[in-house]
C-alpha cells in the first residue's frame, strides 16, 4: 500500500479524493500498488465524508509518519502552503501541487530542494487546470526550442468574457455565476485583475526559458475595464477579446505579460470559450501546437493532481530529472515597451483623423463604429514605437489593445 496525504480538502482536495476513489483500480495498476489517503490536513472536520476519519489538524502528524511517501498540496495561498511544502520535501517526501502561487513564487528553490533530497516536486495542475501542459513541455517538446507561449490561462475570466460577448451580460452577474460553479479563486480579484494568469505565464516562461520571473512584477492588466466598446470593436474586426498570458524572448531576454488582447479569428485561441483554457506553444521544430481543455473546476484540476501522484509513485524506483529554474536577474527581463505586435486603437474622430492615424501607424486597417468613432489596427511595432506614433497624431485613444494574430 502506498500511503499519501492530502493538504487542503476544498474544491481540488475533495476532487482529488474522488478521482483516487473512482479510478482506484487503474491508478493501482499504474503505480504497481494501491494508493491510500492516510491523512487529510484541513482546519475543518468532514464527519459526513467517507474519508472523514483521516482528517488531522497538525502537519507534524504527516511529516513524522515515515509511511507517507507523497504529499498533495491543494491549500491555495502562499502560506502556510509553501512552509508545509518545504517541510515535506525536507522530510524526504515528494510533493505534488495545484498551487500556482507557490510554484510561481518559490518554484526555483523548491525544485532545488527536491533535487537535493532526491524526491519530486510536480505541479501539472498549477497551469491549465486539467490540461496536460507542464509534462508535455518538459518531455514531448524537449527536442524543441520554445519560441513563444500564448494562452488563455484563467477559466473564470474566459467564462465571463464569453458570456459578455454572447449574452451582453454584465460583468458582476457573470462573476457571481463563475464563483458558484467553483471556478473563481477565493478572492476573485486574482482572476479578474490578472494575477492568477500572471502566476501561470511565469510558470510557463520558466519551463520555456529556465528563468523564473516575479509574477507580481510582470506587466499585468485584467478584464475589469472591458466594456461593450471592446466587444463591438472585436466583432467588427472578426476577433474576440481574450485575457492572454504571453511569453517570448526579445534579444535573449525573457518577456512575460498578461493583458486583454484582440485575438484574430484565424488564431485557434479566438475560439476557446467558456471555462476552457487554450495554450498555444510555438516551438522551432514542431511549429504551433494548441493545448485545450477544462482550465478550472473540481474534477479536471483533480485529474491533473492525480496524474502527478501516479507519475511520482510509478517512478518511485528511478531517479527523476527535475527542471532547473533560476530566478531571473533584472538584466535578463525584457521591457514590455520592446514588445512588438499589432495594436488596435479605438479613437473618436472624423475621417481626417482616421487618415492621420493610418499614416502614423503604417496601416490600412480601419473600421468605423457608431458615435463618430473608428478603430485602427497598427502594423507590427513595439509598444514604444506605437505610443510615439499615436502621440504624433495628437489623437487620444479611448483604448488600446494588443492583437494576437
Ligand atoms: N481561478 C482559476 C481559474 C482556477 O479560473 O482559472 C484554476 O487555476
Amino acid at each position: 500500500m502506498l500511503q499519501i496525504a492530502l493538504l487542503g480538502f476544498g474544491v481540488v482536495g475533495s476532487g482529488t479524493a474522488e478521482v483516487l476513489t473512482e479510478n482506484q483500480k487503474q491508478i493501482a495498476a499504474y503505480c504497481g500498488d494501491e494508493v491510500n489517503v492516510k491523512y487529510i490536513l484541513d482546519l475543518r472536520e468532514f464527519p459526513e465524508h467517507p474519508l472523514g476519519d483521516r482528517v488531522v489538524h497538525d502537519i507534524k502528524v504527516i511529516l513524522d509518519d515515515p509511511e507517507v511517501v507523497l504529499v498533495a498540496e491543494m491549500m491555495g495561498g502562499a502560506h502556510p502552503a509553501y512552509d508545509f511544502t518545504r517541510a515535506a520535501l525536507e522530510a524526504g517526501k515528494s510533493v505534488v501541487t495545484s498551487n500556482k502561487e507557490v510554484v510561481a513564487t518559490f518554484g526555483a528553490e523548491l525544485l532545488e530542494l527536491a533535487r537535493e533530497k532526491g524526491v519530486s516536486y510536480l505541479f501539472e495542475a498549477s497551469v491549465g487546470g486539467g490540461i496536460p501542459i507542464i509534462r508535455p513541455m518538459q518531455t514531448d517538446l524537449a527536442s524543441n526550442e520554445i519560441l513563444s507561449v500564448s494562452g488563455i490561462l484563467n477559466g473564470t475570466t474566459n467564462f465571463i468574457l464569453t458570456k459578455m460577448k454572447n449574452e451582453g451580460a454584465e460583468f458582476s452577474d457573470v462573476l457571481r455565476e463563475a464563483q458558484k460553479k467553483g471556478y473563481a479563486e477565493a478572492n476573485p480579484s486574482a482572476d479578474v485583475d490578472g494575477l492568477d494568469a500572471a502566476r501561470k505565464i511565469v510558470i510557463l516562461a520558466a519551463l520555456a526559458f529556465g528563468k523564473l520571473l516575479n509574477p507580481n512584477e510582470i506587466s499585468t492588466t485584467g478584464i475589469t475595464g472591458i466594456t461593450k466598446d471592446h466587444t463591438a470593436v472585436a466583432d467588427k474586426l472578426g476577433c474576440a477579446v481574450k485575457l492572454i498570458g504571453h511569453t517570448e524572448k526579445i534579444d535573449g531576454k525573457v518577456l512575460a505579460l498578461v493583458s486583454p488582447y484582440l485575438v484574430s479569428g484565424s488564431n485557434p485561441i479566438c475560439h476557446v470559450d467558456d471555462v476552457y483554457n487554450g495554450i498555444l506553444v510555438d516551438a522551432n521544430m514542431l511549429g504551433r501546437a494548441l493545448f485545450y481543455g477544462a482550465g478550472a473546476g473540481k474534477l479536471p484540476t483533480a485529474s491533473a493532481v492525480v496524474a502527478d501522484i501516479i507519475d511520482v509513485l510509478s517512478h518511485r524506483f528511478t531517479e527523476r530529472k527535475l527542471p532547473v529554474w533560476v530566478p531571473a536577474k533584472a538584466d535578463e527581463i525584457a521591457a514590455v515597451e520592446d514588445y512588438a505586435c499589432r495594436r488596435c486603437y479605438l479613437i473618436e474622430g472624423c475621417s481626417r483623423c482616421a487618415e492621420k492615424a493610418k499614416a502614423a501607424l503604417g496601416t490600412d486597417t480601419v473600421v468605423t463604429l457608431e458615435g463618430g468613432r473608428f478603430a485602427v489596427v497598427s502594423k507590427e511595432m513595439t509598444e514604444r514605437e506605437a505610443t510615439e506614433a499615436i502621440a504624433s497624431t495628437g489623437l487620444t485613444p479611448i483604448f488600446c489593445l494588443p492583437v494576437l494574430d
